[in-house]
């Protein structure tokens, strides 16, 4: 099972200067809770702004670097086609991509779920999400974000179920 696990603001602005362009620790928490036991699986420059291993969970770098610039823990794949492989032996896993934007572009054919946040703010960005034609997904869940001092926007948590045959 692929799925995107991601956030957004106003014009689907995910990333700016290779980190993210807010602080919503709300969502942090949320993709902690999410992950946590699961696989995640990361481009090396959405790798790189984790700092390290994300613990409690297998980690997957997606890049054409040595796999010794990376822990021993730490799954290494070169391209596509073996993140689809891994994918085929690990069906029964949850595996979430976790971005940047260019793992996400590439996997969408491949994505049978979606986990959205939005958040109704405009940010500066120079990385956006890749566009989705959600006519072929189904909104299976959604659920509002509390606003408050740590976490100053509006927000609401979504996922989505493919409709359609891939
Ligand atoms: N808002 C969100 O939810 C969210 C989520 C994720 C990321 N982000 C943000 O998005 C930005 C990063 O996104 P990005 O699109 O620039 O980078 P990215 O997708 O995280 O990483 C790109 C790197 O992945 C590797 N790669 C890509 N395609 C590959 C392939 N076919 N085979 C092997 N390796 C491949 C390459 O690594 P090498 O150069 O090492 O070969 C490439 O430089 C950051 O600002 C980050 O904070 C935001």
């Amino acid at each position: 099972m692929l799925i995107f696990l991601w956030a957004e603001g106003n014009q689907g602005v995910i990333g700016q200067n290779g980190r993210l362009p807010w602080h919503l620790p709300a969502d942090m928490h949320f993709f902690k809770t999410v992950t946590t036991g699961n696989t995640i699986l990361a481009g090396s420059r959405t790798y790189a702004s984790f700092g390290r291993p994300l613990p409690n969970r297998q980690n997957i770098v997606i890049t054409h670097q040595d796999r010794t610039n990376f822990p021993a823990e730490v799954i290494v794949l070169d391209s596509i086609d073996a993140v689809r492989q891994y994918a085929a032996t690990h069906r029964q896993d949850k595996l979430f991509v976790v971005g940047g934007a260019q793992i996400f572009e590439a996997l969408l054919p491949d994505v049978d779920q979606l986990y959205r946040t939005v958040i109704d703010a405009d940010f500066a960005g120079d990385t956006w999400m890749p566009a989705i034609n959600y006519s072929q997904f189904k909104l299976t869940a959604t659920q509002p974000g509390v606003r408050n001092e740590k976490n100053p926007y509006d927000y609401r948590f979504e996922q989505y179920q493919r409709l359609t045959s891939k």
